[in-house]
């Protein structure tokens, strides 16, 4: 028999927004090893069209597989919306999970009213998979949905608190809750939204429950290891880091999202596509 459990967490994103979902992979699973993958000469895809997601996030994993791993995580967002099911068919046996079903399962359990807003890029929510995979969940429960796309840029540029992140957190909130006054769960949908959590929270104010996609994940992804017997044991080795474009830009903005810090030089320029 193959002993699989020593291989790899493959982990997708198309940028270094991803991080924030890598950061509590770890966090929960100190002994797994990482590759991390960030598409970040095609970012940002949240403004692409789904079948342009469908065929980045093919390259991706398909770039990941080739290297030999155990399991895949989407930590996009906009990718998880178009790709779960597409890889999931095309890896099969192999585990893939999206941060779309466990987000969306910690925002119903969170939520009492179950009126529940969905921030996102525009394709994740012009592709409704959040608004389905919470209606599935629960029914009777409203869920909205409102693309914030200036939040991404913001995240980048590390205006996350502060004047001018309140004012735009302002114009996104003030709609969504202009529509709906009894939300009472704001599901973060985007790997940029958590780092601008204090905005968010000095906008909605204190009895409005924020819920991050990340950590849901990282417990999804520790039952289903556990499940199928594909815990790694041994001591913690560093994540591989890889990028498309720029590790410089990605060593630089990913320190944020990961929430530590580490040089570009710990990045591997990688191609998905190249000219044969
Ligand atoms: N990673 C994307 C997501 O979670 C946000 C950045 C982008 O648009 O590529 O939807």
């Amino acid at each position: 028999m193959i002993d699989n459990n020593g291989l790899p967490i493959g982990v997708f994103d198309s940028g270094v927004g991803g991080l924030t979902v890598l950061r509590a992979l770890r966090q929960r699973l100190p002994n797994e090893h990482f590759i991390y993958l960030g598409d970040t000469a095609r970012l940002p895809y949240g403004t692409k069209s789904g079948d342009s997601v469908l065929r980045y996030s093919i390259q991706a994993a398909e770039f990941l597989v080739n290297q030999g791993i155990k399991y895949l995580v989407i930590a996009c967002n906009t990718a998880s919306s178009v790709a779960v099911e597409p890889l999931r068919q095309r890896f099969a046996p192999m585990p893939v999970i999206g941060v779309i079903e466990p987000g969306s399962m910690a925002g119903c359990a969170a939520s009492k009213s179950g009126h529940i807003a969905v921030l996102a890029t525009e394709g994740t929510v012009r592709g409704g998979a959040y608004q389905r995979a919470i209606t599935r969940l629960k029914p009777d429960a409203k869920a909205s949905a409102q693309a914030c796309s200036l939040f991404v840029a913001l995240a980048e540029e590390g205006w996350t608190d502060g004047a001018i992140a309140e004012a735009i957190a302002h114009r996104y909130i003030d709609e969504l809750f202009g529509n709906d006054p009894r939300i009472d769960t704001l599901l973060l949908g985007c790997t940029h939204f958590p780092v601008l959590a204090d905005a968010l929270r000095a906008v909605i104010g204190p009895t409005v429950t924020i819920v991050d996609s990340a950590d849901t994940t990282a417990r999804a992804v520790e039952a289903e290891l556990l499940d199928r017997g594909l815990l790694r044991s041994g001591n913690p080795l560093p994540p591989i880091l890889q990028a498309t474009d720029s590790p410089e830009r990605f060593a630089r903005v990913g320190s944020r999202f990961l929430g530590e810090s580490f040089d570009a030089g710990r990045v591997e320029l990688v191609d998905l596509a190249p000219s044969t």
